[in-house]
């Protein structure tokens, strides 16, 4: 049985899917902990009403980068996590932090990566008139929103779309991706080979999502 925490600094949607399809499915995992860096985030009275664990470390109280990992690598020691889950977690990461947790440290991030890494990710796919947006599961590197790619969700650019419209699709997306490529961590399924990641068992098409377009 793994041990996963989730960290959060907002909605926790994904961290709701993710716990959900944790508990549905019956992995063999368990959600140790919710973890969020703002005592605000919506994220934690859901995580509470799915009876989750919550703790609440607030970045403004630490001085600095070094001394907010060093308390979080902490709190995650004493909860044993195999897997730290960053959905929707808004902090740039040590490289310490992120050496410490190699393989063991996951991401979604909005958008088909290599493309439109950091923020705003649904306005700049407008702006730049893509017609296939997305979002991007993997494995965390030091480099912000880089490291071996698990899985993607392809998902349309409609007529009409604005950054919310387009942002609502791809989350609903990224309900169903994330909770799919996690599973195959907690399975142990995951090698990275060449900073590819290879998964035991799943074919490629298995590893790409296609968001309908209605
Ligand atoms: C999600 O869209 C996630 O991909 C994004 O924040 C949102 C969190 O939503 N993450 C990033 O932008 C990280 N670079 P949620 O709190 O409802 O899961």
């Amino acid at each position: 049985m793994k041990t996963l925490a989730i960290l959060i600094s907002g909605q926790g949607s994904n961290m709701a899917s993710l716990a959900r399809a944790c508990l549905e499915e019956r992995w063999p995992a368990r959600v140790g902990a919710v973890i969020s860096n703002r005592e605000d985030a919506a994220g934690l009275a859901l995580a509470r009403e799915l009876g989750l664990p919550v703790h609440v470390l607030p970045h403004a109280g630490f001085d600095g980068r070094e001394a907010f990992d060093a308390a979080l690598a902490r709190q995650l020691d004493a909860l044993g996590a195999d897997l730290v889950v960053l959905a929707g977690f808004m902090r740039i990461l040590t490289d310490g932090f992120v050496h410490r947790l190699e393989g063991r440290l996951v991401n979604i991030h909005p958008s088909l990566l290599p493309v439109f890494p950091g923020l705003g990710t649904h306005a700049r796919a407008l702006a730049a008139g893509v017609r296939v947006h997305g979002a991007t599961v993997h494995l965390v590197t030091p480099t912000l929103d880089h490291g071996p790619i698990l899985a993607q969700a392809a998902v349309p650019v409609l007529d009409g779309d604005d950054a919310a419209r387009l942002a609502a699709r791809v989350l609903r997306a990224e309900h169903r991706l994330y909770p799919t490529a996690v599973r195959w961590l907690v399975e142990g399924r995951v090698r990275v080979r060449d900073g590819r990641a290879e998964v035991e068992g799943v074919d490629a098409a298995q590893r790409l999502l296609w968001e309908a377009t209605a």
